[in-house]
């Protein structure tokens, strides 16, 4: 069964790919990777320049704005909205975590897991604090732009913090996927698809739609 068209693929990729860079890269300007001779390593020469660093980093916000845009324009457009947060969906997500660990039966899901869209939420809201912050650091570091100095401060530890907690919700998110329950959906990233009998067990609700319009479209 479809999970996930090229067009989703291509924003989780491109979201993954471009912040990883960013983190990477906004590291490398504290800068630590002298200090820890993280230069020092094969292929890692270059980490410690800052003048690379800033570019890349430069480079890959403007993915992941792209991205974020283009993720924007496909829920609009799209009206897939099966990952948006609903009601109830923190106490379900309790359930859902519980089962992982054998305590109790996991409820019956639709397309997404009450906890992914959760951790969806989480997301959306740490990479919106984090670009806008990179926004104004942008802004803020063309010439002749001359912004209060507690706003600078205050903007710096946003971006900073955002980062702290993006890397705690990727660590998570990686995490699910040790998870046996989760193995079946790793593939569906990059083929698409996930089995029909995985499908119908654990999220009916959806298995269900998908059958229903595809028997639609066949009349
Ligand atoms: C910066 C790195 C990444 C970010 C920000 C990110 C973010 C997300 C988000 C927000 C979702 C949708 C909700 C959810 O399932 O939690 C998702 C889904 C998914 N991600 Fe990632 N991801 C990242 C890296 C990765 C990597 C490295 C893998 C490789 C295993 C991966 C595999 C998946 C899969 C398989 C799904 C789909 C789950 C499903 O079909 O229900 N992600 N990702
Ligand atoms: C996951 C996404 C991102 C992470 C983890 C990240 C992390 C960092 C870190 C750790 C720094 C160095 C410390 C600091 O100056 O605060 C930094 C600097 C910076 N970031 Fe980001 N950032 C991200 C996204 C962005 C985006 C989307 C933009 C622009 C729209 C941006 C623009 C900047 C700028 C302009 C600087 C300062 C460069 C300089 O003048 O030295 N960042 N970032």
């Amino acid at each position: 069964m479809e999970r996930h068209n090229w067009a989703v693929r291509l924003q989780h990729w491109l979201v993954a790919l471009s912040t990883f860079i960013l983190i990477f890269t906004g590291i490398g300007q504290m800068p630590v990777y002298k200090r820890y001779m993280v230069d020092q390593l094969p292929g890692l020469g270059w980490s410690s320049d800052y003048s690379i660093t800033v570019a890349l980093h430069y480079g890959a916000a403007l993915v992941l704005v792209f991205a974020a845009v283009f993720h924007l324009c496909y829920l609009i457009f799209s009206k897939k909205y099966d990952i948006l947060p609903k009601k109830g969906d923190v106490k379900e997500s309790f359930l859902i975590i519980k089962s992982m660990f054998g305590l109790g039966k996991e409820p019956p899901s639709a397309k997404y897991l009450a906890e992914q869209r959760v951790a969806y939420a989480y997301m959306v809201f740490w990479f919106a604090v984090i670009i806008i912050s990179g926004l104004v650091k942008t802004i803020k570091n063309l010439p002749g732009v001359e912004l209060p100095a507690g706003f600078i401060a205050l903007n710096t530890h946003l971006h900073n913090l955002a980062m702290i907690f993006l890397l705690l919700g990727i660590v998570a998110h990686l995490g699910a996927f040790l998870l046996k329950p989760n193995w079946p959906l790793v593939p569906s990233m990059f083929t698409g698809k996930v089995s029909e009998e995985y499908a119908r067990k654990r999220h009916p609700f959806w298995s269900e739609v998908v059958k229903k319009s595809s028997q639609e479209n066949r009349a």
